[in-house]
């Protein structure tokens, strides 16, 4: 589909009111619905059907047809969102629905004998979801595990948990919201089918708002603008589409690479955005399921800059100018574009240049224009932010890993069978549900090393945590992986582990400028090993809503947040002990 540019304004994400609830005193309450909806990417195409999130209120439903609406939380204040999965039991993408992953995985027998999927699965079709506030500091039972899953009929899956008080066919959910100003996202998590879910829709914005961030002269109002970056494949009806066969015999449906030709952003192909002559603050996720944006700011000839405030976990200790911004899936960029003095009818070009995939661009599929941006107002009063240079904003304690304590290595390996087939990700070559192996203490402050053997680019992301990435550094990655799948082979005797510092070759090299700060998704480079540092706390119980202490093992995951990636294998469950 040719579909013509920027005729589409690109829609501002609904926020509801919460509402009180008895039950849960001294919290903002939502009921947020997953319903099919019609919903039009494109002023040229007809509505097709998507997945999204409504907020049910005393005015009537609030959301688009398309993703969800934005929940703004007060920081420290607890946010209690009941869930409600009122989808139709056949999915949107039903024809790309993979029944084999997580069950026949090759020279595995299934564990547990006829597999992990939902139980009916594929005897009839089903739609199982499980939301996630990714960010969020949230104890195990509301952080929305992937085996958590809920369907519409009520079935539930081996993990499910909930406050009380839900219906069969809902999931009640506390945030604790203790957590500086930033914006996080809630979207589906649901074991082996959340790149299909997320792709239909159902991922939406949470806001923490903070006293410090009301205190900075920052854009406000109509002049703070988020923004949900997408890439989706439409059809001519307006319909969403994905593939529904992939390269492996293994799991027929899946593939290990997916990305789309068309921009979405706000659920509308193309968009523009109508601006004042003044500065705005742009709050970008990337929502896409593996897509990296690599994005800049086209102004006629010349590239527009921009300053960084902010990243996934909050704002940075002070602004950073930039002509280009790498945003990798799920990653949040908090920025300001000062349009002061620009001249109206001036049009300026959101553009994209990351390879697919990152970084080696081997499976070229450009989409290099995403939005528009049109200086076509007056002002409509005056602008009361400061420049951005002149911001102070917060400053960021840095990492003290605790002393004594060994580094976590975490290996990302792409499997293959004989004939180069891929069959699934793994790190540490281990399933999903092989034991867990990580137990980091509470109070402590760990580093983990993520050892990327494969040739991608991998978004690894931890739940719970905000961590600092501290460094990186080359390695030999066929020499190492050689040892390595020799010493996994050879049944991990300890003795016989590869030792990663023999295959170290290179300086340590800072973060990127634009990767300081908070952050909870982290780009693992080919044949590099990536540091962070990650501290662990437990959620505290909230004052006087029943169910929100911690329950122990406290089990949380991390995962590759290319979602067809998490869907198959390369996510691993942690417990802090
Ligand atoms: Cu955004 Cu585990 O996810």
């Amino acid at each position: 589909t040719r579909l013509a540019k920027y005729v589409d304004a690109v829609p501002r994400l609904p926020t509801p009111t919460p509402r009180q609830a008895a039950a849960y005193p001294g919290a903002d309450y939502y009921e947020l619905a997953m319903l099919q909806s019609p919903w039009r990417f494109h002023r040229d195409l007809p509505a097709g059907q998507a997945w999204g999130f409504w907020a049910v209120s005393a005015d009537g439903p609030v959301g688009l047809g398309y993703l969800g609406p934005t929940l703004v939380a007060r920081r420290d204040r607890p946010v209690v969102v009941r869930y409600r999965n009122q989808l139709p039991t056949t999915h949107l993408l039903q024809s790309a629905v993979d029944v084999t992953l997580w069950r026949d995985v090759p020279g595995v027998p299934p564990d547990p004998p006829g597999g992990r999927m939902p139980q009916n699965f594929p005897a009839e079709p089903n739609v199982w979801v499980v939301p996630h506030l990714h960010g969020g500091f949230d104890s195990p039972q509301s952080d929305g595990h992937p085996e958590a899953w809920f369907t519409p009929d009520g079935l539930h899956g081996p993990v499910y948990a909930t406050l009380d008080g839900a219906r069969p066919n809902e999931a009640v959910y506390a945030y604790t919201s203790r957590q500086q100003a930033t914006m996080l996202w809630y979207h589906d998590h649901a074991m082996a089918i959340t790149r299909l879910n997320i792709y239909a829709g159902l991922a939406g914005l949470y806001l923490v708002r903070d006293a410090f961030e009301d205190s900075l002269p920052l854009p406000r109002g109509d002049f703070e603008v988020p923004l949900i970056l997408q890439d989706r494949n439409l059809t001519p009806d307006g319909a969403l589409s994905y593939p529904d066969r992939g390269p492996t015999p293994y799991h027929p449906k899946w593939n290990p690479n997916f990305f789309g030709t068309i921009p979405v952003v706000n659920g509308k192909a193309y968009p523009y955005l109508d601006m004042e002559p003044r500065r705005y603050r742009l709050r970008l996720l990337n929502g896409s399921n593996q897509r990296f944006f690599h994005l800049w700011f086209q102004d006629g000839g010349a590239r527009l800059s921009f300053w960084l405030i902010g990243t996934d976990g909050g704002l940075r200790a002070a602004p950073l100018r930039l002509t280009s911004l790498l945003l990798g899936p799920a990653m949040r960029a908090d920025v300001i574009v000062d349009l002061t003095g620009t001249q109206a009818g001036t049009r300026i070009t959101m553009m994209n240049d990351a390879p697919t995939p990152l970084p080696q661009g081997d499976k070229p599929v450009p989409m290099p224009e995403i939005m528009q941006l049109r200086v076509s107002n007056a002002l409509s009063g005056p602008d009361q932010s400061a420049p951005a240079d002149r911001l102070s904003l917060r400053p960021v304690t840095p990492a003290r890993p605790t002393h004594g304590l060994p580094r976590r290595e975490f290996v990302i390996t792409a499997n293959r069978d004989a004939r180069g087939k891929s069959t699934h990700l793994a790190i540490n070559q281990r399933f999903f549900d092989d034991p867990v192996e990580e137990f980091p203490k509470a109070g402590t402050t760990e580093i983990w090393e993520y050892v990327n053997t494969s040739g991608d680019g991998h978004p690894m992301h931890v739940h719970l945590v905000q961590f600092h990435v501290l460094n990186r550094q080359r390695f030999d990655a066929k020499a190492y992986l050689a040892a390595y799948k020799s010493w996994v082979s050879q049944g991990r005797r300890p003795a016989s582990q590869p030792v990663l510092a023999h295959y170290l070759k290179g300086p340590v090299m800072p973060p990127a400028a634009d990767e300081e700060g908070w952050k909870d998704t982290v780009v693992a480079y080919p044949a590099m090993v990536t540091r962070i540092a990650l501290r662990f706390d437990v959620p505290p119980p909230i004052d006087g809503i029943a169910g929100t202490r911690s329950e122990f093992p406290a089990t949380y995951i991390q995962h590759c947040h290319m979602l067809e990636h998490e869907d198959n294998e390369i996510m691993r469950p942690w417990q802090i002990s």
